[in-house]
Order: structure tokens, then C-alpha cells, then sequence
């Protein structure tokens, strides 16, 4: 079961409709059910009468909480008029799986059953995710049909491209339930960075000593990730560069797999042309072994002693461009939290600095951090990393000089 917790503040409050129309990936929408309330979300499922066929409304029923619809007529709803009724109040109306017989319907304006009725009499957002074989996908008719309905401001999820159930590999696969959800967030965010470049550092870095051994430290890179997904739904352009970290690249982002400082600062600067703001989260060594073995080190009953050199200060390095960016660092401190954050902030010329005391976060997924800019002092609330990252996004958004 993929792990949502990393989105978990995401869609409180919201109403969904999802549609499940006929076709195999029907069965991942049972999934998506649930990941969407997990989100949040008070989730109420439609199913066509071909959806209904792979899977029952009653397991849609267990999973939402709320009573699956297939049909104009199968339950009380006070006034007879589901199809109207189902969508008022409604945040985003979401068909996954969208078939291509259902996107034909969708395109030509029918309302011959609920959930097609209920897509035309929808005042709120309608976003599809289509599934189907990969020759369907490429017919002539599909193409057009997707054109007319995303020229009539229907949203498209995917197709992914790939394995398809009938054996075939191509486009026309669903996205996956943990796509369709980042996707969903990424709609309802605000695009206060669209049109901007964000160039972040995350993770650690680890400096060799010999072949196998190194010198690192135990950022999880929770944080830095985090924030390239705010960038990234926020509208961004989003280049992650990162240190080794157990994390999955968040959808949307390009990312940079680094392991030493050096090679973070070459990939960052290699990133520099047209960027807007670089976030520094990366827990960068300061120093490096002078001369790494380059046979591994063998031991023997002396003591060993390590070289060590200073690394370039890559945020510091950033922030003295003569267009520099806006810059963004972090200090992880273990007392004085203010006086040093603001010192480094200072030291380093950054508009922003993000301050937190050691073992308030560290590997954590939540963290107690204090925003420090020009206008002063910021604390935010102990919150998931998730959370933080957002309101950090829209304190950068709020300070960024106008293009
Ligand atoms: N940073 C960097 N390159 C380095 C070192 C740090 O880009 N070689 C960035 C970090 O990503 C972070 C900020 O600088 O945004 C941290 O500032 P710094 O003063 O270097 O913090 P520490 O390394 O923690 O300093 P100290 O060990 O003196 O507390």
C-alpha cells in the first residue's frame, strides 16, 4: 500500500465526486476512494452502469462512507434530482477511470445516464483520467474528443504510458491512485510561483574517504522534498538537486542525484540560468577528506588520521551572484536558535533564513520552524513538513521581486 502521510494535510474540507466509468482500472478506483478520504476529502462515488459492472457500489459504499450512485433512481435524495443535487457544493468532479466510450459521451454533451448528466449540470471543475487501450488512445476519434473537451476547460490526468491489461504496452494506462492524488492537490493550490524557477538543495552530502566509506550526516531530506512538491503544485518550474535520501522524486519535479558537495554546487550552478529562487535545505559537510584512497583503506593497529578540507559554502556562493536569485537557507541549531539564524541570515545576505532547533525535526515528518526575513521574526506552529513547506511557499511568493 503506497504511503499518502507525505500529503496528508492536503484536501480537508473538500468535496469530491469521483466517477468510475467502464474498464478494467475500474478496480484501482476502489483504491483511490479511500486515498482521497485519507486526504481529507468527503468522497461520493458515481458509477456508470459498465463502472458498476467491474466493481460494486457497495464496496464503494465501505470505502467512502458515503452511498454509491449508479442510477438516476436508486436512492432518496430528497428532491428526485441526484444529478443536479450530487454536484452542488461539490469541489472537483474527478472520472477515473474515464473510458473512451465515456469520453465520447463527455465530448458530445450527453446525459443519458447520472454520471453523465451530472458532468453536464456540474458547476464546478470536472478533471478525467483516461483509460483504455493504447490503440483507442491513438484513434482519431479519442484525439479529437479529448481536444474538444480540453478546449471546453476539462482538466486532463495523464494516460500514463505503459503495460496494459490487454498485453499491450503504450499510452492510454490510468495514473496511478497516488498520481491522481498529488494531481488533485496540485489543482487546488494556489499557482502563486507559476512563470518561476526554484533551484533546492535537500539531503545530505556524503564525502569519500576510500571507495566504501564516507562522511555524512543524518538528514532525511524530508524537508527539502517537501518543499519541492509545494514549489511544484504551486506552479513552478522545480529542479530538486539531492544528496542520497531513501525518498521517491515528487511528481512534477526534476531531480538531480548528487553525492558530494562538490557535485551538488556544479549541478546547482549548472541550473542557474533563468532561475528565480534557489532554496538551500541540504545539510551540506562543511569539510571533505583532502585525498580519498582510491584503494579502500586497509586497517591496521595505528591510529588513522583524516585530512579534511573546508567545502565551498554553495548557498553563500549563490546569494553573491550578481543576479542572485532570492535565496532561501536553513540553520538546524542546537541553542541561541535566534541569534544564529538571524547571524547567518545576515552573514550570507539572504532576504529569508528557516530556523529550527535540533530534535524538533530531524528525520521527523513534523518540525517546529521560525521564518526570519527583512520584516522580522515568523514563528510557525508545530506542524507536518508537508504544512510548513506550503506556508513557506507563500511567504517566498509574497517577498519575490516582480518579474
Ligand atoms: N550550506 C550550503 N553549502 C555549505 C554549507 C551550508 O549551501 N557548504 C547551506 C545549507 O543548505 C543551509 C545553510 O547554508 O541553507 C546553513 O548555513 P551554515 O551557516 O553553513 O550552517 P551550518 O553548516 O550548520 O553552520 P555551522 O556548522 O557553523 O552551524
Amino acid at each position: 500500500m503506497p504511503d499518502y502521510t507525505y500529503v496528508i494535510d492536503g484536501l480537508h474540507g473538500r468535496r469530491i465526486v469521483l466517477g468510475v466509468s467502464g474498464g478494467i482500472a475500474a478496480y484501482k478506483a476502489a483504491e483511490l476512494t479511500r486515498a482521497i478520504g485519507r486526504l481529507g476529502a468527503d468522497v461520493h462515488v458515481v458509477l456508470t452502469e459498465a463502472g458498476a459492472r467491474f466493481v460494486t457500489p457497495m464496496t464503494f459504499h465501505a470505502l467512502s462512507g458515503n452511498r454509491a450512485w449508479t442510477g438516476f433512481q436508486d436512492g432518496e435524495m430528497e428532491d428526485g434530482m441526484p444529478h443536479i443535487t450530487l454536484g452542488r457544493r461539490t469541489d472537483a468532479i474527478l472520472v477515473a477511470p474515464a473510458s473512451a466510450n465515456f469520453i465520447a459521451r463527455l465530448a458530445a454533451g450527453f446525459a443519458n445516464d447520472l454520471l453523465s448528466a451530472l458532468c453536464l449540470a456540474r458547476d464546478c471543475p470536472l478533471l478525467i483520467a483516461p483509460a483504455m487501450n493504447r490503440q483507442m488512445w491513438e484513434n482519431p476519434a479519442t484525439r479529437r474528443n479529448v481536444e474538444r473537451l480540453q478546449a471546453d476547460g476539462v482538466t486532463l490526468l495523464g494516460p500514463a504510458v505503459g503495460e496494459q491489461a490487454c498485453g499491450e504496452t503504450g499510452p492510454g494506462r490510468m495514473l496511478e491512485p497516488e498520481a491522481l492524488c498529488e494531481a488533485l492537490l496540485a489543482f487546488f493550490t494556489p499557482k502563486l510561483l507559476a512563470g518561476r524557477k526554484v533551484v533546492l538543495t535537500a539531503g545530505p552530502t556524503f564525502e569519500a574517504i576510500d571507495p566504501v566509506r564516507g562522511i555524512t550526516n543524518s538528514s532525511s531530506g524530508k524537508m527539502g522534498y517537501a518543499l519541492a512538491t509545494a514549489s511544484a503544485r504551486a506552479g513552478a518550474e522545480v529542479v530538486l538537486v539531492s544528496g542520497p535520501v531513501a525518498l521517491p522524486a515528487p511528481a512534477g519535479v526534476r531531480r538531480i542525484e548528487v553525492t558530494s558537495a562538490l557535485q551538488m554546487r556544479d549541478e546547482v550552478f549548472a541550473e542557474m540560468t533563468g532561475v528565480d529562487v534557489f532554496i538551500a535545505v541540504a545539510a551540506v559537510a562543511d569539510y571533505r577528506p583532502a585525498e580519498p584512497a582510491v584503494r579502500k583503506v586497509k586497517k591496521s593497529g595505528a591510529a588513522l588520521h583524516l585530512q579534511l578540507v573546508p567545502n565551498p559554502d554553495i548557498l553563500a556562493e549563490v546569494a553573491a551572484l550578481p543576479e542572485a536569485p532570492f535565496c532561501v537557507g536553513f540553520a538546524a541549531e542546537s541553542h541561541d536558535l535566534d541569534a544564529y539564524a538571524e547571524g547567518k541570515r545576515q552573514a550570507k545576505r539572504l532576504p529569508m533564513l528557516v530556523g529550527n532547533l535540533l530534535g524538533d525535526g530531524l528525520g521527523g515528518d513534523e518540525n517546529t520552524v521560525v521564518i526570519y526575513d527583512e520584516e522580522g521574526r515568523h514563528p510557525l506552529p508545530r506542524a507536518p513538513k508537508t504544512y510548513l513547506a506550503r506556508r513557506i511557499v507563500e511567504r517566498i511568493a509574497r517577498l519575490l521581486p516582480a518579474k
